[in-house]
């Protein structure tokens, strides 16, 4: 067997810039929706109080992927990241190991990526100004890559004002209040969830909700009143009903399967996505293990044409 390049953070960045990103995240939403890429349950261990870890399988393209991941939103107060792990890749002609990547870049870039995503194909063609809330790891990619979708501009929320004012200072955005970010045309919400950031008194027709925070069971960042005046999307529907923002209307039974659109059938043109101009779209994302098989592509891909160094290699 070949060693094993360990691809770090440093590699899958530049391996992978936010546009590229997006187009590797649309690519795989096209591609799972069209069944060419196969991608069984996310499973949970939880690991309470702190938070739970993921075991995220995937097939496409001749790879099969693992990811292995955290999400301990309590960690800020550690001074540690919330999502954390190791993504396995491997040839799915041979079982061989291919390489080991980072996965909180990969992570990163593919959430970014897909409130992008969401944003070009459901918000309004003259949508303007992006609001986040909750401007962390995952909150700030989510900036960089609906900058980089061509957002220009930008009003940045965190009650950690810090994180919001460095974030809208890399973006050229500004920084505001909580209300201010809700307003914005596309409004990116990644918060731990556990309290609503988006009220129904804050919701203008025409608007895009990417909402990236509630990715697994418990957790929560829309009021109940404002989900019910929304036109409703989602990256995948088992995911989302049981462990994502729809999870909660689901259970209650104020949500149902035919309510919700996944975002891979627009993008392979099987449903329809906004409908009309003053409605208001909400994307709910789980986070799939095809977004990160798709970001694992990119990055197998430059490290091969040599245009990326592994840290090391490893002989198992
Ligand atoms: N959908 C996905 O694919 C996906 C991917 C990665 C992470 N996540 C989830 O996104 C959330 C954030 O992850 P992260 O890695 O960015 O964590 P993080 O700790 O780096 O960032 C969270 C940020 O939210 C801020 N925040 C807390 N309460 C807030 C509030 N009421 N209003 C506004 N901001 C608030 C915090 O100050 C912090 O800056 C977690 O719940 C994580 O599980 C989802």
């Amino acid at each position: 067997m070949s060693p094993v390049p360990v691809l770090g953070r440093e590699a899958v960045l530049a391996a992978v810039d936010p546009v590229a990103a997006i187009e590797a995240t649309r690519e795989a939403f096209v591609r799972h929706a069209s069944g060419e890429w196969e991608m069984p349950p996310k499973v949970y261990v939880d690991a309470p109080p702190n938070g739970d870890f993921r075991a995220m399988p995937a097939r496409g393209e001749g790879l099969a992927i693992l990811k292995w991941v955290t999400s301990f939103p309590r960690n800020a107060v550690r001074g540690l990241p919330a999502v954390a792990g190791a993504l396995l890749v491997s040839s799915a002609e041979t079982g061989e190991l291919a390489a080991i990547l980072d996965c909180a870049a990969v992570t990163s870039l593919r959430t970014g990526a897909a409130a992008a995503v969401s944003a070009l194909t459901l918000a309004r063609d003259d949508a303007r100004e992006v609001g986040i809330i909750g401007c962390g790891v995952n909150g700030a990619w989510a900036a960089r890559c609906l900058a980089a979708a061509g957002y220009e501009e930008g009003v940045c929320f965190d009650p950690r004002p810090t994180a919001a004012e460095e974030l809208a200072g890399e973006l050229g955005w500004r920084a505001g209040s909580r209300a201010e970010a809700a307003a914005a045309d596309v409004v990116a919400t990644v918060t731990p969830g556990e309290a609503p950031v988006i009220l129904a008194t804050d919701l203008r027709g025409g608007q895009h909700l990417a909402v990236l925070g509630a990715d697994a069971a418990g957790k929560s960042e829309v009021e109940p009143a404002a989900l019910a005046r929304c036109r409703l999307f989602c990256d995948e529907w088992k995911q989302a009903a049981a462990g994502g923002e729809l999870a909660g209307a689901v259970a209650a039974r104020l949500v149902s399967r035919d309510d919700v659109t996944e975002l891979g059938a627009v993008l392979a043109g099987e449903a329809d996505g906004r409908r009309q101009a003053d409605e208001v779209t909400l994307f709910d994302s789980t986070g799939l293990a095809i977004q990160d098989l798709g970001i694992a592509i990119a990055v197998l891909e430059a490290w091969r044409e040599r245009r990326i160094e592994a840290a090391a290699s490893i002989e198992l």
